[in-house]
């Protein structure tokens, strides 16, 4: 998992695997087509979504309103000139678009290598339809460790202690001054987990996103663009 920063880089490293990089083109451009003009729609963060705001701003959509999950995000939306509003001037969004760090056959998913899993699941909540966009590589049979979480900064090293094993990143506040971090045990049944992590003092938000928050996957391949579906209606 690549630790973006709490901002939420962007930009590829520049040793990406130019395979996973034409993947994550490919299932960025697959879901770039299901935006139609004026739809309102979340843009998640990351390298994978890198891709698709450059596809959704080709699209010259005049009514199209974008809400961003990130600084990075909001300023290179701005900046292909698309138009970007605060979650809240919107009543609800019609697709959500993001990537993911991992994403099993039932559609759990890890997020927040990039530090914005705070802000990407509350965009993918207030979204009819979230689709997730990613590589093969971001396919696992199970998931695990790491496990991003955002902490409140007052009593950090208690929070981190109810969470051990855990270790803080080395990166700044997050844009709602939450402290990243990193759960690094097993993780065995992802619904338990999910359980413990939101019900620890201080945990702001965790990076597993259950099956039923997802409509479906776009996984690019050697193949092509698959379709794995979700567990959202
Ligand atoms: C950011 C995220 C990203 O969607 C996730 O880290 C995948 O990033 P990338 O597309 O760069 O591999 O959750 O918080």
């Amino acid at each position: 998992m690549a630790d973006h920063g709490a901002a939420g880089r962007l930009s590829a490293p520049p040793d990406e695997n130019p395979i996973i990089f034409e993947q994550k083109r490919a299932a960025a451009r697959a879901a770039a087509a299901l935006v139609r003009d004026g739809m309102r729609v979340g843009l998640g963060t990351g390298t994978t979504v890198a891709h698709l705001l450059p596809a959704v701003a080709e699209l010259g959509c005049r009514e199209l309103v974008c809400v961003a999950t990130s600084p990075a995000t909001e300023a290179a939306a701005v900046s292909l000139g698309l138009t970007v509003l605060p979650l809240d001037s919107v009543p609800e969004l019609d697709l959500a678009i993001d990537g993911a760090d991992q994403v099993d056959p039932c559609a759990w998913l890890v997020k927040g290598g990039g530090g914005a899993h705070t802000r990407e699941k509350i965009v993918a909540a207030a979204a009819s339809r979230f689709v997730v966009i990613a590589s093969a590589d971001k396919a696992v049979p199970a998931i695990h460790s790491p496990v991003p979480v955002e902490l409140v900064p007052f009593g950090v090293e208690h929070t981190l202690a109810m969470l051990d094993p855990s270790r803080l990143r080395e990166s700044a506040p997050t844009p709602d001054g939450g402290v990243l971090a990193d759960y690094l045990g097993p993780v065995e049944d992802p619904r338990e987990l999910s359980r413990r992590l939101s019900s620890t003092p201080g945990v702001v938000e965790h990076g597993l996103f259950p099956p039923e928050m997802v409509s479906e996957v776009l996984i690019a391949d050697a193949g092509g663009v698959r379709r794995q579906p979700g567990g959202k209606a």
